[in-house]
Formats: C-alpha cells, structure tokens, sequence
C-alpha cells in the first residue's frame, strides 16, 4: 500500500491507495500545523483504507507544506502530482485547471501524462479559493452552497473589479444598491472563470480539460468556466480535491 498526502495552503489531503486503487482518503483544514495537519490527515485516510501504519510501504508529499511533513520518503511538485492524478483518472486528459485555496494553475500534459508545459497565479488572491471565501462571508452565504445559488441567477452582476479587497467593496456596493446575491455570486464566478480562464487560453487549451482542487467542487464556477472557455470538462470519478494527494500516492507506488 502507498501514501500521498497534499498539505496545501488552506487543506490538507490524503489518500492510501491498495492494489493501485483509491482505499481511503481524507481532507482536513491545515490550520496554522501543517506538520500535524499532514499527520492526522493520514492517520484519517489510513483508518479509512482500514489498514495499519505499517502496511504503507512509501509516502509522497506535495503542496505548499510539504517539507514540514517529516513522515515523507520523498516530496514532488504539486504540478507533477496533479498531472499523475488527473491522467491516472483519464488518459485523454491533455490540460488540467486546478484551482486551490492560495494559488491557481493550468497544466499541460503530454499522452504519457508528464507535465509539458504550465502557467501559475500565486502572486494575488483573485481568482483562488480565498477570493471566494472572502466573498462569502461577506455575502453571508454557505462556501458549499454558492454554486447552486449562483445556478439560479440569470442576469450576473458585471464586476469591475480584479482585486480582491477592492471586489470586496464592490460587492457591498452592490448589496447596498438592491442587487441580488445569486446574481453577484454569478458574477464573481464569472470573474474567476474570465481570470483563469484567459491563462489558460494563454497556455493554449487541449482537450480533453479536467477541473481539480477544492473549488472545483463549486458547481456554479464550474458551469461558468465551461461558458466562458466554450467546453466540458472530463468528468472525474473522484474528489476533485484529492487529485493532487493521488498523485503523490501514484509516485509512491512507483518510486
Ligand atoms: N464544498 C465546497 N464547495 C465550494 N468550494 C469549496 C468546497 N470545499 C472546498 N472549497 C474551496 O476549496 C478551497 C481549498 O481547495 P484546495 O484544498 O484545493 O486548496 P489548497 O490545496 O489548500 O490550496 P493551494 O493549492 O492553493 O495551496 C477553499 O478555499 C474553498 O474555496
Ligand atoms: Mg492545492
């Protein structure tokens, strides 16, 4: 049995995969101990595969804390092990978009799944994971259910603004002027679609495009990128956050 484990900047993961299958996995908050985020996230994920500790035979990490998870055999880029991930769920995936808690990225793939190309956001927080949570709260709406809200918009609030503090008091202008919140919840996944999305078109989009990390799980940027990049994601037989601790786990299983 192998391990990886994907300590990220908001969410730690976890998977154990047996006979080169997903067994168990986990996802927990990394809160300010990514070292011990990264250690509970296996102990969950181990008991989830309802095997031992010592039935593991390699761990891979990856993510933004992964030299601070000393359990590791190896550690490997989160651009490598997103790939692995997505190309072990789907062979003809040739691009993924995956859009975490502190960064967003878009990576090539060739047909062996080797990383042959890719560009990256971490320099500001529009168009991440932490954008959408800064907007929900201010919205006073569920993180979870901000997709189907958005779904039911059907006139999106234009919004002008691309950082996040000040798309922050945009969106309290536009609560204050009456707007409604599914249609500024629209718009502020249209805005990160537009954003993502026009560095993915940079890079070049090759079918076929799977979506991952934890604001993949969002249904409403989901359905905005597919309107905004003009295509369908691949669909993906598992949670689209544990692609990147899959892939650890598959280079564990090869190292
Ligand atoms: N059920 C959900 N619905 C909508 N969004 C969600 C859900 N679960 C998680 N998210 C989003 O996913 C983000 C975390 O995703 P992920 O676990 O991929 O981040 P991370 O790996 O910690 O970040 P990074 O890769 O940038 O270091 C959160 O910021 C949140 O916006
Ligand atoms: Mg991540």
């Amino acid at each position: 049995m192998f391990a990886g484990i994907d300590v990220g900047s908001l969410v730690t993961k976890a998977v154990v995969l047996r006979d080169g299958k997903v067994a168990g996995y986990s996802i927990i908050s990394s809160r300010t101990n990514p070292r011990k985020a990264g250690e509970q996230a296996l102990e969950k994920a181990i008991t989830n595969a309802n095997c031992k500790r010592e039935d593991i035979k390699c761990i891979v990490a990856t993510g933004y804390g992964r030299s601070s998870f000393s359990f590791a055999d190896k550690t490997v880029t989160e651009l490598t092990c997103h790939a692995t991930g997505a190309h072990y769920l789907n062979t003809e995936i040739r691009t993924v978009i995956d859009i975490g808690g502190q960064d967003s990225k878009v990576i090539k793939l060739d047909e062996s799944g080797k990383m042959s190309d890719f560009a990256m956001n971490d320099k500001c927080a529009a168009g991440t994971g932490r954008f959408l949570e800064v907007m929900a709260q201010a919205l006073e709406v569920g993180l979870d259910s901000m997709g189907e809200f958005s779904l039911k918009s059907d006139k999106p609030c234009s919004l002008s603004s691309i950082c996040t503090v000040f798309a922050e008091t945009e969106v309290i202008s536009l609560i204050a002027s009456g707007a409604k919140k599914k249609d500024i919840v629209a718009g502020l996944h249209m805005s990160i679609a537009r954003r993502v999305g026009s560095m993915a078109k940079g890079l070049g989009l090759q079918k076929e495009i799977a979506f991952t990390g934890g604001v993949a799980k969002n249904s409403g940027v989901r359905s905005a990128f597919e309107e905004f990049l003009s295509v369908k994601f691949a669909p993906i037989s598992e949670d689209p956050q544990i692609i990147g601790a899959l892939g650890a786990a598959l280079v564990a299983s090869k190292f």
